[in-house]
């Protein structure tokens, strides 16, 4: 178990495309999850991908059981990890088509910072957990939005590369004064 050094916007191995996990319940991927727990915790994260801490797999975590820190008013999404997932973007009920809704985002690749960002309101993900059983979940609003941001790594896309509205895109002690002082990134 080990906090391990989250990877800075610019990192070059921020930007590939990951490898899929071929082999599931080993002793290096639970290590693996374990460390990302850790780091996430330590960071007060609402998610974080393999990539952020230099690991070329398609592997994500994300969820908390508890109110975030970092994002007080978020409703509650289940602890996760994902595994090789796939996300298919759906209509909600009563609608033709997928909708796409603006919303803040903040990324622990790009402390400090906040910007709203465009995401499918509403998502089929399906994938695999660390002893290879399969997940899959119909999911709507905060947790479809950390379950994009959380996979976009794993194509190489941070969020700022997402950003339509320049205007919509600061400094975190900026645009929200209030949050906790622990929040900063
Ligand atoms: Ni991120």
């Amino acid at each position: 178990m080990a906090v391990r050094d989250i990877l800075l916007m610019g990192d070059p191995r921020l930007f590939r495309v990951a490898k899929p996990v071929t082999a599931f319940d080993t002793d290096e991927l639970h290590l693996l999850v374990s460390d990302m727990l850790d780091t996430m915790h330590a960071a007060n994260g609402a998610g974080l991908a393999a990539p952020q801490i230099g690991v070329d797999l398609q592997l994500v975590i994300f969820g908390t059981n508890a109110p975030n820190p970092r994002y007080p008013l978020a409703p509650p999404v289940p602890r996760t990890v994902l595994i090789n997932p796939v996300i298919t973007p759906l209509a909600a009920p009563g609608d033709a088509d997928p909708q796409w809704v603006d919303d803040w985002e903040g990324c622990l690749s790009v402390p400090g910072l906040r910007a709203k960002v465009p995401r499918c309101q509403r998502i089929h993900y399906a994938g695999f957990d660390p002893f290879g059983d399969p997940i899959e979940r119909t999911v709507e609003d905060f947790h479809a939005r950390v379950v994009q941001h959380e996979c976009d790594h794993l194509q190489g896309k941070l969020y700022p590369m997402r950003v339509h509205d320049f205007t919509q895109f600061g400094f975190t002690s900026v645009l929200f004064p209030g949050l906790d002082a622990a929040a900063d990134d």
